[in-house]
């Protein structure tokens, strides 16, 4: 279920679309932003990189969420994605698990050409999960 997107989730959206002109993208052209929040309320920037061989490449997302662990965070409340050029960009299926390590947290992206607020559990339902895991 899409919620509305309030004034925290809109700013959050500005701030990662913003960001998206830092990526480094020069094989897809598709530059992608994105912010994650955690307990703490400060935003963790992530940009995709690209590589010349391609699976060496990183997306946004978890750009962001790396920031986020090394700044000591265990713990995604918040997460906007944005691509550059205005495009819907929901977060892959790999970047959906690799958020799922962290929390369920709610998720601002473009969906259908609005602005959706959908949590990570409604994207993902049934990520992998380590029996012997935290
Ligand atoms: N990309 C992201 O960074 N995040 C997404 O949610 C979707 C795709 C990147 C990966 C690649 O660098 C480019 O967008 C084209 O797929």
């Amino acid at each position: 279920m899409s919620e509305h997107p309030g004034l925290a989730e809109r700013l959050l959206f500005q701030e990662a679309l913003r960001l998206a002109d830092q990526a480094y993208a020069p094989y897809s052209a598709y530059r992608v932003g994105a912010v994650v929040v955690g307990p703490s309320g400060r935003s963790h920037h992530g940009v995709n990189v690209e590589n010349a061989a391609s699976p060496a490449g990183l997306c946004a997302e978890r750009a962001a969420l790396a920031a986020m662990v090394a700044f000591g965070e265990r713990e995604a409340r918040l997460v906007a994605v944005a691509a550059a050029d205005g495009s819907d960009c929901l977060p892959c299926g790999l970047c959906l698990q690799a958020l799922a390590e962290f929390g369920d947290p709610a998720v601002v992206a473009l969906s259908g050409g609005r602005l959706t607020v959908r949590s990570l559990g409604e994207l993902l339902t049934a990520p992998f999960r380590l029996g012997h895991g935290p």
